[in-house]
Parts: structure tokens; C-alpha cells; sequence
């Protein structure tokens, strides 16, 4: 059964294609308003002409979302429209692989603000645009990467153990003020960005050692934001819903 989530406010980062935009149409059948924020203007407008065509609402905000001048314009104009700001799914990333002798600063330097920066950007536009009253959420992507050492994932790793140290202490700084703040950890979904990083053999590989042997789908990672969104979850915080079918537990 789907959460009611009617007239949610929910700003996607990076939700103009892969979990981000399978997430976007998800939670606006649920009936939330959804902001698509992604630096690629044509995938965005993609998922918003899917929500729309759903009988959905949306609308798309474009730009990069680790400058935090840009990251506060797009909230203020998100919130713009209803008041407030429900929700932040903190969904943007920049997925690269190398051994560590070849990470270039750019890279670096990208994978490590979006990964990174942008979540900070996403707390500071929750407190300035939540309403009190209803309580605000902040939703992290978090991955297996983070406690378990894999090679060559150097920068993605550490964005991720980031990822999850920070949700850890933004529960305990924003739960006084209303504001729960949890992190969905999915493995192996082999969205458009994952298949730029491992090819489909990779992952036939890896569903016949996924203890569930299977990979995930966007579907899993959606249900598991709704259920993170709605009411009840409401004294859910703090934590790393793993969705991984087993992956972390096998640490
Ligand atoms: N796919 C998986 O198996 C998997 C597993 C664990 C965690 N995750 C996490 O889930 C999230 C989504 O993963 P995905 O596989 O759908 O990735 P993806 O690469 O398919 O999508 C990422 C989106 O973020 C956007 N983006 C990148 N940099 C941006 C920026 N600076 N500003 C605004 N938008 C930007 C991209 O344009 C793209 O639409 C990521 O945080 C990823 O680390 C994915």
C-alpha cells in the first residue's frame, strides 16, 4: 500500500533520471508536490512531463546543486510556492570509479561537493524553510561502500561514510527542532549512472552473491523513501535503512 503523502512539498536533488527520478514519480503518485532539481535541464523536464502525464505535481529547477548560492535559490523558489518546505532528498551524486593514483583533483573536487557540500547546503535550506509545526525530513543516500572497504572506490567511499556520519549527526542536532533526518542505503541498482561505473555482467555477478541473489531496483529504493516520509515513520531517525538485500549485513 502506498503512503498518503498528499501535499507533501519534496525537493529531489539529481532526480532527473535513475533512483532520483524513479523516486520523484513514485512519491508524486503518492501525492506529494515534487521539486525535480538536477543540473541537466532536458532530464528534468523528462520527469516532470512523467509526473504531469501521471496526473501529478511538479515542476523542475535546474543547476548545480553543490553551489550553495544556487542550492539556496532553487529551495527559496521551491518553497516559493507552498510556504514551506516538507521534505529534502538529498539524492545528487557524482558516481566515479578509479584506483587511487589516478583521482584528479576535478574529479576529486566534483564527486566530493555534490557528494558532499550540497548536504550541508540541504540542512541550512530545511531550517530556513521548514514549517515547525509539520516538521521537516532530510533524506540521505547512503551505500554499502560506506562500511565495508571495496577497491578503487576511494572518493565515492568516502563520500558515502560522509553521508552517514552526517546523518547521524544531524539527527541529533535537528530532532529538537522538529526535523527527522534518516539516509536509505541501496546496493547494486543498475541505473543509468551505476552502468556508467559496472557493466551488466558486473552485476549478474554480484545477484549470485546478494544474499537475497538478486540486484536491487528502483522500486525497493522508492518504497522504502515513502515509507521514510510518512507518518509512519514518524519516530524513525537517525538511521541507515539499508536496502540492499543483505549486502551490509554480510560486512
Ligand atoms: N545505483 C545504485 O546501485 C546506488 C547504490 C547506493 C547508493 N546510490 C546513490 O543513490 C543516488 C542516485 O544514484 P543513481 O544510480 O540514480 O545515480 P545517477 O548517476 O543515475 O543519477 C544522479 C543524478 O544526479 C544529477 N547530478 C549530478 N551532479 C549534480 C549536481 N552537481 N547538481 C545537480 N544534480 C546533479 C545527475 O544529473 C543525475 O540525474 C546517488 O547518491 C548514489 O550514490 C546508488
Amino acid at each position: 500500500m502506498k503512503p498518503d503523502l498528499t501535499d507533501q512539498t519534496i525537493l529531489i536533488t539529481g532526480s532527473g533520471r535513475g533512483l532520483g527520478k524513479h523516486a520523484a514519480i513514485h512519491l508524486a503518485s503518492c501525492g506529494a508536490i515534487i521539486g525535480v532539481a538536477d543540473i541537466d535541464g532536458n532530464i528534468a523536464q523528462e520527469t516532470v512531463a512523467a509526473i504531469v502525464k501521471n496526473g501529478g505535481r511538479a515542476k523542475p529547477y535546474i543547476g548545480d546543486l553543490s553551489d550553495r548560492g544556487t542550492f539556496e535559490q532553487i529551495a527559496a523558489d521551491f518553497a516559493a510556492q507552498s510556504g514551506h518546505i516538507d521534505a529534502i532528498i538529498n539524492n545528487a551524486m557524482l558516481l566515479r570509479y578509479s584506483p587511487v593514483q589516478d583521482v584528479d583533483e576535478e574529479t576529486l573536487s566534483a564527486m566530493l561537493d555534490i557528494g558532499i557540500k550540497a548536504l550541508f547546503w540541504s540542512a541550512q535550506a530545511m531550517l530556513k524553510h521548514y514549517d515547525k509545526e509539520r516538521g521537516g525530513t532530510i533524506i540521505n543516500m547512503a551505500s554499502p561502500v560506506a562500511t565495508r572497504g571495496f577497491a578503487n572506490t576511494s572518493v565515492y567511499s568516502t563520500v558515502k561514510g560522509a553521508v552517514t556520519v552526517f546523518t547521524k549527526t544531524m539527527a541529533a542536532e535537528l530532532g529538537p527542532q522538529n526535523i527527522r533526518v534518516n539516509a536509505v542505503s541501496p546496493a547494486s541498482v543498475p541505473t543509468p549512472g551505476a552502468l556508467g561505473l559496472n557493466s551488466k555482467e558486473e552485476y549478474e555477478k554480484r545477484a549470485a552473491w546478494i544474499p537475497l541473489r538478486r540486484n536491487g531496483t528502483e522500486e525497493d529504493n522508492s518504497n522504502a523513501i515513502a515509507f521514510l516520509l510518512s507518518k509512519e515513520a514518524s519516530f524513525v531517525h537517525g538511521e541507515i535503512f539499508n536496502v540492499d538485500g543483505g549486502v551490509a549485513a554480510c560486512n
